[in-house]
């Protein structure tokens, strides 16, 4: 179901972080693009005026992208604020005044989690909920109770087609485009199933630490910060049956339905990593046990997937910064010629930087006898990501259009996968920064491996930058 477009965007914890950080870039970039034209209306409680906002844009935006004058004038032309506090109920008819004869109003909550009930409540006490939509950030609670509670308190507002729930990594060009990729080629989707696969791996490595968010890591940890929403989208996407369609509810309906046949995992196939050094970061607890790295195995439970195993990885401090995504594909059933490289077959798709599409062939060296070497073909490689994800998410939530949002059913999906290892179950592990996690990684997938290390190289342009051949296997 599409919305009608909204006429006003309200975003609470406007002097905040995330305002900060992505939401006055993503205004400033749909304003160059011609796409915003409607009252902008910033809230929060800092004592602050209307001209502070203002400076605090310029700041952001000098911090994140560079001012574009033209446009931040006309930012600033739409620019209205509020300040006040969220329990006071002034604050809300000052709010409804302000959004006029506004019928479809956005309300970005980019604010904590305990505060969504609170300005929920307000927003219908204050008539400001009618016809609205709400936007809220990613972590969707702790973990499934907190997901399921947070979505009864949301719901008592707003019905689910009126909340966009943000994950980020479906506003990424790459990560769409492996859904473009899977569906628009006849001949490539026939092999993405258990006939054709051995292993999927998908590892998101950054080679920075918690870089001073320590107090949000405290609470989140790897898994929770990035398995259970980012890579999760990314399996569901990768591995869910065709969409009778491309509307919103039917890519929907195929991730929640692929997710309802991921096995809930097993702590014992799960390996849980820490940094060295993560506990001397600010705000980080002397003694902690939160994990800055993940591996974890997946089963996917269909007549499709079974048996195929999928390795996720993800990590801070790892050597490079790089998210991909390898599919290896059976050996051959015959060794005709001798021995082939072992794990040559396979389709990678590099989700950042950039976007790389390879497939790996083991191609014969020239000479006499017949003999080969892994190589790779690029399909496909583009530097360019597309509109950032913020303002392409932004931009679809105001024309009503939730395909790119997690829907509750994928939220409340996703935390029971996760569930039995959130918190010390497993025991957390160091690690050198710089290095690609404690060795229990490897031996997790055992046979299976070796991880493919993803090569941020492979997604540029230039040649020279390219590796020579495939990183896979070595
Ligand atoms: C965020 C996580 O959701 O995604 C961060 O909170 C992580 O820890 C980030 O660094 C990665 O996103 P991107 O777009 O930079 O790959």
């Amino acid at each position: 179901m599409t919305l009608p477009s909204s006429d006003a965007l309200v975003f609470f914890g406007a002097t905040g972080d995330l305002a900060y950080k992505q939401i006055f870039p993503a205004l400033q970039a749909m304003i160059r693009r011609g796409v915003l034209n409607i009252p902008v209306i910033g809230v929060a409680k800092s004592g602050w005026t209307v001209e502070q906002l203002r400076d605090r844009a310029r700041a952001s935006l000098t911090e994140h992208g560079g001012v574009d004058e033209e446009a931040f004038t006309r930012l600033v032309g739409l620019l209205q604020y509020i300040d006040g506090d969220y329990n006071d109920p002034a604050t809300f008819t000052q709010l409804r005044q302000a959004l006029g004869g506004a019928a479809h109003p956005l309300h970005y909550l980019a604010i904590p989690p305990s505060l969504f009930g609170t300005v929920s409540q307000q927003l219908a006490a204050s008539g400001c909920a009618a016809g609205a939509r709400i936007v809220v950030e990613k972590p969707f609670g702790r973990d499934s109770a907190s997901a399921k509670a947070l979505n009864a308190t949301i719901h008592q507002v707003f019905p689910e087609e009126a909340v966009f729930r943000i994950d980020h990594y479906l506003g990424k060009e790459a990560v769409q485009n492996m859904l473009y990729l899977r569906f628009a080629n006849g001949f490539l989707e026939p092999l993405l199933s258990r006939e054709h696969v051995r292993e999927i791996q998908i590892t998101m490595a950054e080679n920075f630490g918690v870089a001073g968010r320590g107090k949000f890591y405290e609470e989140a940890g790897a898994i929770r910060d990035v398995v259970q929403n980012h890579m999760l989208q990314v399996v569901g996407l990768l591995m869910m049956e065709a969409p009778a369609n491309q509307g919103t509810e039917a890519i929907r309906d195929g991730v929640a339905q692929l997710f309802k046949s991921v096995r809930t995992l097993n702590p014992a196939e799960v390996v849980r990593g820490q940094y060295d050094g993560y506990r001397q970061e600010k705000d980080v607890a002397p003694d902690s046990q939160v994990e800055t790295f993940a591996a974890l195995r997946f089963h996917v439970d269909s007549w499709r997937w079974a048996g195929v195993p999928v390795d996720v990885r993800v990590g801070k401090d790892l050597p490079v910064t790089c998210t991909a995504v390898t599919v290896f594909f059976h050996e051959p059933p015959q060794a005709v010629f001798g021995g082939v490289s072992p794990g040559a077959n396979f389709l990678r798709i590099q989700l950042t930087p950039g976007i790389q599409v390879t497939l790996g062939l083991n191609i014969k060296k020239p000479g006499a006898g017949m003999t080969g070497e892994p190589s790779s073909l690029v399909l496909h490689q583009q530097n360019w990501n597309g509109i950032a994800p913020y303002e392409r998410l932004l931009g679809d939530a105001l024309a009503g259009d939730a395909t790119l949002f997690a829907r509750e059913d994928e939220v409340e999906e996703a935390w029971r996968i996760v569930e039995p290892v959130l918190g010390n179950v497993v025991p957390v592990k160091g690690y050198a920064p710089g290095s690609w996690g404690p060795a229990e990684a490897d031996a997790l997938i055992g046979a299976d491996g070796p991880w493919a290390n993803p090569d941020p190289r492979e997604g540029q342009d230039s040649p020279a930058a390219a590796p020579q051949a495939s990183k896979v296997g070595e």
